[in-house]
């Protein structure tokens, strides 16, 4: 993907990926461009605003609505009711208080995984469990459900490439769990998120109980999805450049610095989700007209050599950190300061406890899963001993 992002960027930066006789479908791919779309207002989240019969008057199916109803697929005001609500849960000083956990979570991982020894999958052992547990103590769902989660999360991200085939079973099966535990919830109040965001829903101002569910489904998916692929994928440039891995060996107090170069050379979300021009536009030579479907490419943007110097090296040590890995403007994501942390802990904590971590040597070849917005890896095999 990325020589052909390069030619993009090059040739022909606008791309008109797709084109029918009242919508076309467009890439952005430099760096420049991305960040404006991304905080120019004309571009909205809400495709039913742009069309004369509302989906509102037709019947939809329950995913549909769930999504609809998400804080990152509405525009102001909505969105900013909803984000104000959870945000206090997420800012950084908040997300400070949750390291402890997030490496008592990482050593007992870690535990079980020197009880195994030899060759794991990095991903199953480690990557995915730690964010999904730190999610669901946040949230206060029950952790020992995760692979449910994972289940469900995948099926709905697989949903976006049509690739789903227990689409309708896992989404309800999905919603009817999120019903159950809503009740317990409400019987039984805990010091939550959940269950100050059911007695929002009761007071009835500030979200409705579609929101509710909305919410639930986006933490869930976004908490930890996204935040495997950045534990995972930083893992790998570093087993690919020997020489950076010894670099951060010797010097933990780069990690964080390894970790934001994670997040720039192998961005965890590939693109931004969709958007929608509201009326018709020029943008930097090309007509956009009122309807037309804008995608920016993160990846893209993050390896654009006008922005970035010697953009496609791998270096922790790069200080021009300015990258679109979490998107920009009033979408940029709620998690980056829990995402941060969450893969600081996890290289440290692995980097210590492992110091001959390597790729299995049979395996060496990535297998990326072919799903559209995600850049993430399939299973990721290392020898510890
Ligand atoms: C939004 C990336 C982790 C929750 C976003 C967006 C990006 C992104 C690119 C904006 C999408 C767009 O504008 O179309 C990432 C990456 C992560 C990560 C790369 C990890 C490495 C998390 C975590 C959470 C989270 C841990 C947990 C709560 C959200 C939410 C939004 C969002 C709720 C929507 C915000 C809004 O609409 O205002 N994320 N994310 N993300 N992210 Fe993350």
């Amino acid at each position: 993907a990325y020589p052909f992002y390069e030619s993009l960027r090059q040739h022909d930066p606008i791309f008109l990926m797709s084109q029918q006789q009242n919508q076309s479908s467009w890439i952005i791919t430099k760096y420049d461009h991305v960040k404006e779309l991304l905080k120019t207002q004309s571009f909205i989240k809400d495709q039913s605003k742009l069309f004369s019969t509302s989906p509102h008057d037709t019947p939809q199916d329950e995913m549909t609505t769930i999504f609809q109803n998400m804080m990152l697929d509405v525009d102001p005001p909505d969105h900013t009711r909803l984000r104000k609500l959870v945000q206090p849960y997420f800012n950084p000083k908040t997300i400070k208080n949750l390291q402890p956990r997030i490496e008592d979570i990482a050593d007992l991982l870690i535990m079980e995984i020197n009880n195994k020894k030899g060759k794991i999958d990095l991903i199953n052992d480690f990557a995915f469990p730690l964010p999904i547990i730190v999610i669901s103590e946040l949230l206060g769902v029950p952790a020992e459900d995760r692979n449910k989660f994972r289940r469900w999360s995948n099926t709905i991200i697989a949903a976006s490439d049509n690739m789903a085939t227990d689409f309708v079973e896992d989404v309800q099966a999905f919603t009817n769990y999120l019903t159950r535990l809503f009740e317990e919830r409400r019987e039984e109040p805990q010091d939550d998120l959940i269950s100050n965001l059911l007695q929002a829903e009761e007071e009835g101002e500030q979200l409705n109980r579609t929101e509710l569910y909305s919410m639930i489904v986006l933490l869930i998916i976004a908490g930890h999805e996204t935040t495997v692929n950045l534990i995972a994928n930083t893992m790998y440039a570093l087993f690919e450049h020997p020489r950076q891995m010894e670099r951060l060996q010797e010097d933990f107090s780069l990690t964080e610095n390894a970790i934001e170069e994670g997040l720039r050379y192998y961005s965890p979300v590939d693109f931004s989700t969709a958007r929608w021009a509201e009326d018709d536009m020029e943008f930097h030579g090309k007509h956009i007209r009122r309807g037309d479907l804008v995608l920016a490419s993160i990846s893209s943007a993050n390896r654009d050599e006008c922005k970035f110097e010697q953009a496609d090296e791998f270096d922790i040590t790069r200080k021009d950190f300015q990258h679109v890995a979490f998107g920009f403007g009033i979408h940029f994501c709620l998690g980056a300061p829990l995402a941060r942390l969450e893969g600081k802990v996890a290289l440290e904590k692995l980097l210590s406890a492992f110091p001959e971590i390597r790729l299995d040597e049979q395996r060496q070849e990535p297998n990326w899963r072919a799903v559209f917005l995600l850049r993430g890896l399939e299973n990721l095999y290392v020898n510890i001993d």
